[in-house]
């Protein structure tokens, strides 16, 4: 359902913004909220996040992407709402093809429930408007430093490469070329799928991590903010891919991660969102969040916002499927608690 419809404006003008024209939004809802303005004042229309719950679609456990209620409209099989849209998806990625339960309290970056911001395009602008949208709003909107960005794409895509070089004025250097499955992103096991150009932002030297691409890239030092995926292909039952009808664009942005850059921190548990839920934590067992009990305080934050979400979208604690994983979740974060000496259901 479309909620705001696109103001007029053109690309150019929302891209020529090259200097923070109000305060520079750093709190989660004004980060979200700025996303969606300046997409709106791009064309775009912004639509409500979608239910967690993808409909009418079985190859899928949970909404794992902003572009999952769109995947008809990349196959052309639907109608777009517009040739533009722009939308904060609500995201559980806690099965399938993209889990990460197992690094949610381990790594400063993972949660199994996140938000989405992302800008799609149907057959309408490509990649030189994706990389000029995104750059002006990092660098125009959001202020950052372009010394502090770096990018990557698919190992032989040689456009994407020559128009971040035209755009950011990066060097090879900053803009890395990498093979695999991190540069060419896919839904699941079917569907849309395209090679990708992703931006990462250097936390400063003092954090331990590698560029993309090295060998000690999951460290916390570089953190990908913002995936630009190339929409072209569909990816079918018996591994082939054919070709989409219009290439596309879907865009992906972590709300949390671009907090944690705008709120200074590298690490996602220490923004506003999470703040309050670990001090009620806290608060309830009586543990600090130093120390062994770290993982566990953000586990349970985690957890907590997570079965909220599924639960308000329909899904209960189960033996199976969907209702299986809620129930492993919310396990998890109850027995955590307990341990942590919290008594009370
Ligand atoms: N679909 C891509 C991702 O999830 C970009 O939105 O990263």
């Amino acid at each position: 359902m479309s909620v705001g419809k696109a103001k007029k404006g053109t690309l150019e003008k929302a891209a020529s913004r090259n200097a923070p024209v109000h305060d520079v939004p750093a709190r989660a809802n004004e980060l979200r909220t700025a996303f969606l303005q300046y997409f709106a004042d791009a064309d775009h229309v912004v639509e409500s996040s979608a239910p967690l719950v993808p409909r009418h679609d079985p190859t899928l456990m949970f909404t794992n992407a902003g572009m999952v209620p769109f995947k008809n409209v990349f196959t052309g099989q639907e109608k777009p709402p517009a040739l533009r849209a722009a939308s904060s998806q609500k995201c559980v990625r806690a099965g399938g093809k993209h889990n990460d339960l197992d690094n949610v309290g381990f790594t400063a970056r993972h949660h199994t429930f996140f938000e989405m911001l992302g800008n799609f395009s149907f057959g309408d602008y490509f990649k030189e408007q994706a990389i000029l949208l995104a750059w002006s709003f990092l660098t125009g909107t959001l202020a950052l430093h372009p010394e502090k960005l770096l990018v990557t794409v698919y190992v032989d895509d040689d456009e994407a490469a020559d128009l971040w070089k035209k755009i950011s004025g990066f060097g090879d250097d900053k803009i890395l070329r990498i093979a695999g499955s991190d540069n060419f992103w896919s839904m699941g096991d079917t569907g849309p799928c395209g090679p990708s150009s992703e931006i990462f932002y250097d936390h400063g030297s003092h954090l331990p991590g590698g560029p993309p691409g090295s060998p000690d890239e999951n460290g916390d030092r570089f953190v990908e903010i913002w995936n630009l995926v190339f929409m072209q292909y569909d990816q079918q039952p018996d591994g082939t891919r054919v070709d989409l009808p219009h290439p596309s664009i879907d865009t992906g942005m972590g709300l949390e991660r671009v907090a944690a850059v705008m709120q200074g921190t590298h690490d996602n548990y220490e923004i506003d969102l999470f703040k309050t839920l670990i001090a009620a934590s806290v608060d309830l067992t009586g543990m600090p969040t130093d120390g062994a009990e770290a993982a566990s305080h953000r586990i349970i934050a985690d957890h907590l916002r997570a079965s909220s979400f599924l639960i308000a979208d329909g899904v209960l604690p189960s033996n199976e499927g969907r209702g299986y994983v809620l129930r492993r979740i919310m396990r998890r974060a109850m027995r955590l608690a307990h341990m942590l000496g919290a008594k009370d259901p």
